[in-house]
């Protein structure tokens, strides 16, 4: 049988995201310039070589499989993928299928999601604030995001929420932003800016230290150190005045890539083996190729043999432009 994923720094990749569009119907400054070009969708592969691409990862050892996007819950006939890779969780190959989602769309999908075996799910909310919302999205309606976290949750997921610290956005916000997600049973992640593709205006602009927000936080709450991670970058505390969980993502200021277990595929078939570096492999060649995996397999090992160290962020005031080309939207981070 196929062997498992170990890269030359010894990491065992078993976490596998895969970016099921490139399109989004909100247009966050921080991710992508309002006037994005999306991929054609002739360039796209067709659900059924997603499904085949992912039960590929799983024969070679992966264990955790999360859709991205852009917003997954636009791909047009999603639930069939979520649907058809739940049987990887029945047979017990795969411990988790979850999703990152906008939550836009979550009122609709929530309890289809929770009946393929979804558990838990990470919402991306950077603010409560109506105007603010739409400042940072561009055009999106909060109310929609509010009514898809009720409808989840009512459902059965456990919902994270994920928040981008935006400087002269919503810094001053994050505490009460994060005494809401756990009045409401939420987690909660925040995560820097990473200078990824180029958006209008610099990202020194946008980037806020997590090590500066975090001392901010202790001012006020006592935050205590948990050893126990979710298999992401995240680490967490516990917060005693709440009770809930705080993550932190902080590519910037901390490092994580010695304990990367991760890799991501685009809409395309292209396997990004780093966010943070431009290294690219086609797989959508030799999937076509051949219905028999082997050829597929090999590229795959081939990419993995030289996954990068790590990212080379970098916001400053000399690098205030992007360090890799390609925007979040579509690597789905
Ligand atoms: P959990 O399963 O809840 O731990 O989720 P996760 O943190 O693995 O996934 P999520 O999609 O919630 O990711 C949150 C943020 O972390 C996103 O903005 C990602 O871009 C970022 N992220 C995830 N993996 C990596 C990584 O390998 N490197 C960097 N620099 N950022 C990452
Ligand atoms: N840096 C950090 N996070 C980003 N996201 C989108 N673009 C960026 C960026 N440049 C976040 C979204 C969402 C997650 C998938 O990635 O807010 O939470
Ligand atoms: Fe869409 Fe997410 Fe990017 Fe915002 S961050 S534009 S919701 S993909």
């Amino acid at each position: 049988g196929p062997t498992p994923m170990i890269d030359p720094f010894g990491r065992t990749i078993t976490y596998l995201r895969v970016s099921v569009t490139d399109r989004c119907d909100l247009r966050c400054f921080y991710c992508m310039s309002e006037d994005m070009t999306f991929l054609p969708r002739t360039d796209l592969l067709t659900l059924e070589e997603l499904d085949r691409l992912c039960s590929a990862f799983i024969a070679k050892g992966v264990r955790k499989l999360r859709l991205t996007g852009g917003e997954p819950l636009v791909r047009r006939n999603v639930m069939s993928l979520f649907r058809s890779l739940s049987r990887h969780l029945k047979s017990g190959a795969l411990n988790e299928l979850t999703l990152t989602t906008n939550g836009s769309q979550l009122a609709k999908y929530a309890a289809e999601l929770a009946d393929c075996g979804v558990r838990r799910i990470n919402v991306s909310l950077d603010t409560l604030d109506r105007d603010k919302f739409r400042a940072i999205t561009r055009w999106g309606d909060i109310d929609k995001v509010l009514a898809g976290i009720k409808a989840s949750q009512e459902a059965g997921l456990k919902v994270k929420i994920n928040t981008v610290a935006l400087k002269n956005m919503n810094e001053e916000e994050i505490p009460s932003l994060m005494r809401w997600a756990h009045d409401q049973g939420m987690d909660m992640t925040l995560i820097e800016v990473m200078p990824m593709g180029d958006v209008s205006g610099g990202r020194l602009d946008q980037y806020v230290p997590l090590s500066m927000v975090r001392s901010r936080l202790a001012g006020q709450f006592t935050m205590t150190d948990l050893t126990e991670s979710t298999g992401g970058p995240a680490r967490y505390v516990s917060v005693a005045e709440t009770g809930g969980k705080l993550g932190f993502i902080t590519p910037l200021t901390h490092n994580f890539c010695e304990s990367c277990n991760r890799v991501r595929i685009t809409c395309t078939g292209t396997l990004h083996t780093c966010l943070g570096q431009e290294d690219a492999s086609d797989l959508r060649k030799p999937l076509r190729a051949s219905a028999d995996d082997a050829l597929l397999s090999a590229t795959i090992d081939r990419a993995i043999g030289l996954k990068p160290k790590g990212h080379d962020f970098v916001i400053d005031r000399r690098h205030t432009g992007p360090s890799v080309s390609r925007h979040m939207s579509v690597t789905g981070g």
